[in-house]
């Protein structure tokens, strides 16, 4: 992330959660950046506001409530420097609402459209909850079709949250 996204630059952040993704993106694009933070909790929201808040960072971030599914309705393609997606359930909060492995793709392909050549998608999958092996397999599926990297530890007695990451090249046919 810190090697792509520049200051001055626009990235998003797909699922707010508790903000600390929402800060560290807020912190690279510098004062004339913009984050676009997505969470459809209220309670994410507030969350997310008051941890950017006390970071001093609030004039870089702009929240929506709303899902990741509507990443092209608040950015223009090929707009977004980075995208970050940190998947599964708020914590602290409702573990039933979790994101889920259609909606997800969905928003990938979106958020794959939405970077600019050059650009860097991240997204930390969750096997190991409920629907998280389904969403899991789902978005490693997505990433092989798009030569992603993943970042996975094999060593671990129970499913460990692994890392996909896709850069977009920099000619168009991503
Ligand atoms: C693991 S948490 C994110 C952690 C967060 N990035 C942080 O730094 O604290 C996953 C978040 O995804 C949110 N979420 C679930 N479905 C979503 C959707 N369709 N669009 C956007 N966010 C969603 C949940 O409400 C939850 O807050």
């Amino acid at each position: 992330m810190a090697a792509v996204l520049r200051p001055g630059g626009l990235a998003l952040d797909a699922t707010a959660g508790n903000g600390h993704d929402t800060v560290f993106l807020a912190g690279l694009v510098g004062e004339g950046g913009r984050v676009l933070a997505f969470d459809v909790q209220a309670a994410a929201i507030a969350a997310a506001r008051a941890r950017v808040a006390a970071a001093g960072l609030t004039a870089r971030v702009e929240f929506v409530h709303a899902s990741h599914a509507s990443i092209p309705d608040h950015v223009a393609p090929g707009s977004v420097a980075a995208v970050m997606f940190n998947l599964g359930y708020f914590p602290g909060g409702d573990h039933a609402v979790i994101t889920r492995a259609g909606e997800t793709l969905a928003a990938l392909d979106a958020a794959l459209d939405a970077l600019k050549p050059g650009g860097i998608l991240t997204v930390v999958c969750y096997p190991g909850h409920p629907g998280g092996d389904e969403e899991s397999a789902a978005v490693l599926a997505w990433g092989r079709e798009k030569s992603a990297e993943v970042c996975r530890r094999e060593d671990t007695p129970r499913p460990a949250p692994f890392l996909v990451l896709v850069w977009k090249r920099d000619t168009p046919d991503h």
